[in-house]
């Protein structure tokens, strides 16, 4: 497998408390419920094997529930750790502390992958979609949700001078330091040139205005949410596609040894609660059940 050369600075959550600052209690129920209709929406029910990049604390892990085999993958370990106390020890699931640019399986080791709120957090969009594409399978369903810069608000602003950059321009967007928004073409572009054929795009999160969200009740907004999601009206803050993997893979979805080294896509063996690889020597930790490809032992 090859393996990019640089290595992008990552937006990271260790230690973070993203599940109690960002989610429970913060008024984003409906956020959560919009998701999740899209989510139900575009990712095939059932499956052999799905991966979720980016996957934090595992907030929507149950909705996988139709597939044998689910990954979970996350920078933070911290984050697969509440995963891991939250999904509890359910041979269904497996956890891995990895980066998304050095993804740590076999070619061809999924049929499904889901990635939501993470790539905007990606300043190299291509490398990372070029390494799903090579773990997936040709036909495997990837589903990506990304945020994106022709959002009504920003339209607005911009018209009223109130926002120097352009909504309309194809480049990606930092508007904080590892916080990209994305423009709708330009993410229909990377995911062609990555070996994806997008079937189909829609438009999530009508109503995230915090005035709306306090006097309406969370599940009429939901509902109008969901019904909108079905317009094609590309100017929410958030999008999500179901693309296909198309071109030549090798299928290793039934294959039972899932891992290899991430440094330089060689064998692993197992030692214990250690991977070696066999090619590079470098030594992979398993930490109370979560794989761990941050680092190698020996750095
Ligand atoms: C906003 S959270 C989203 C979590 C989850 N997908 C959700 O929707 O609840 C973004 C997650 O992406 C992870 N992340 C960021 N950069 C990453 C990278 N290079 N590799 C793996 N995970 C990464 C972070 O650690 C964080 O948990």
């Amino acid at each position: 497998m090859s393996k990019p050369d640089s290595r992008p600075p990552i937006c990271d959550y260790e230690g973070s408390n993203y599940r109690t600052e960002f989610w429970e209690g913060k008024g984003r129920d409906y956020e959560d419920r919009v998701e999740r209709i899209a989510l139900r929406r575009l990712l095939p029910p059932r499956g052999r094997r799905l991966l979720e990049l980016g996957a934090g604390f595992g907030r929507l892990s149950e909705e996988y529930h139709g597939y044998d085999q689910v990954i979970l993958l996350d920078y933070s370990l911290s984050q697969m750790r509440y995963a891991q106390e939250h999904l509890g020890a359910n041979g269904r699931y497996t956890f891995v502390a990895a980066d998304a640019y050095h993804l740590p399986f076999r070619p061809g080791s999924f049929d499904a992958v889901a990635i939501i709120r993470v790539i905007h957090h990606m300043s190299d969009v291509p490398t990372v979609l070029n390494q799903v594409r090579q773990v997936m399978v040709n036909g495997g369903t990837l589903l990506l949700e990304y945020a994106n810069k022709r959002h009504l608000k920003s339209m607005l602003r911009y018209a009223r001078g109130q926002q120097t950059w352009n909504p309309y321009d194809l480049k990606p967007v930092e508007f904080v330091e590892l916080n990209f928004d994305f423009h709708p073409d330009y993410m229909a572009q990377q995911l062609k040139t990555a070996g994806f054929l997008l079937k189909r795009s829609m438009p999530v999160s009508f109503f995230r205005i915090p005035l709306l969200k306090e006097r309406v009740p969370t599940g009429l907004l939901a509902s109008a949410d969901g019904l909108l999601q079905l317009t094609g009206l590309h100017y929410t803050p958030s999008v999500f596609t179901r693309s296909l993997a198309v071109g030549e893979t090798t299928n290793n979805l039934y294959n039972r040894s899932l891992f290899v080294c991430p440094n330089d896509g060689g064998e692993l063996a197992q030692d214990g609660d250690v991977l070696i690889c066999q090619s590079c020597a470098h030594r992979w930790a398993i930490r109370d059940g979560i794989y761990d490809f941050k680092a190698p032992l020996d750095e």
